[in-house]
């Protein structure tokens, strides 16, 4: 259901040029910004946040679950990697991206499935994903070939949602491969803050794009104040979490 909805999200006009499809992280540390970024500022946190102890700089790096864009074509600009592919299961996003983000040199964007990535063994220095693995129907198969397409001392930054259940048998997955866990931590709090902060902004985002029959299960999945995924995340039902890890 996720999957499906993503692909709707890649394509809808309510989002127009918006390169983010996240939650946002309120930050205490925040990153500085160029002007045209801050409008995206809360999205990119939560980028910055998950990849912020990794040295970037003239290595090969893979966003695997991409979306509109927008983080890979920041990590581009902002860190200088040799080269960054961005990969989604979504046409419609790589198609996207490659049109706002074409012109970047060190920035491609392909389709493909985060299960089997189509990727030769030992390619990457970094692998990062970023609010997309609950999409996906076999976690343990995308860790393999996360494992796999890293080299040897490469480094693995994910954050996403779970519950508490799901996310230990997670843990048990990332122990199960040869992973060290450098990082692991709960920022449920700062995810909040971020939700409440852009709450009204995307509510009228989706009010003025979108017919009133759809509008509600926008709201749902962009978790704004007063919808199921924000109130579990309140309640404690649902965490978000951020692993780094080290081939
Ligand atoms: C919530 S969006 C997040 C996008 C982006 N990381 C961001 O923060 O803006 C989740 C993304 O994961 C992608 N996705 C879902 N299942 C996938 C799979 N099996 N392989 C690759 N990408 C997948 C969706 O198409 C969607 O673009």
């Amino acid at each position: 259901m996720w999957r499906w909805w993503y692909q709707r999200l890649a394509k809808a006009k309510a989002w127009g040029e918006f390169g983010f499809m996240n939650y946002g992280f309120i930050d205490n540390n925040p990153p500085k910004l160029e002007p045209d970024d801050e409008s995206d500022r809360l999205f990119i946190q939560l980028y910055h946040m998950n990849i912020r102890d990794i040295e970037l700089e003239g290595k090969q790096v893979l966003e695997v679950g991409s979306g509109r864009g927008g983080g890979a074509s920041w990590i581009a600009r902002t860190y200088a990697p040799a080269q960054l592919t961005g990969l989604d299961y979504s046409a419609a996003a790589v198609k996207l991206c490659n049109r706002m983000y074409g012109l970047q040199e060190n920035l491609n964007y392909v389709e493909g499935n985060a299960m089997k990535l189509p990727f030769d063994n030992e390619s990457f220095d970094v692998l990062y994903n970023v609010e997309s693995s609950h999409c996906y129907s076999d976690m343990e198969a995308f860790i393999a070939e996360a494992y796999r397409v890293l080299k040897p001392g490469g480094f693995f930054a994910w954050t996403d949602f779970r519950d508490e259940k799901t996310m230990n048998s997670i843990r048990t997955m990332f122990d199960k491969t040869d992973f060290e866990i450098l990082k692991d931590a709960d920022i449920t709090q700062e995810v909040i803050q971020a939700l409440d902060e852009i709450s009204e902004q995307k509510k009228s985002r989706i009010q003025k794009g979108t017919g009133k029959i759809i509008r509600r299960s926008f709201e749902t999945f962009a978790g704004v104040k007063g919808t199921p995924i924000y109130e579990a995340f309140v309640k404690g039902d649902i965490g978000y979490y951020r692993c780094l890890l080290r081939k």
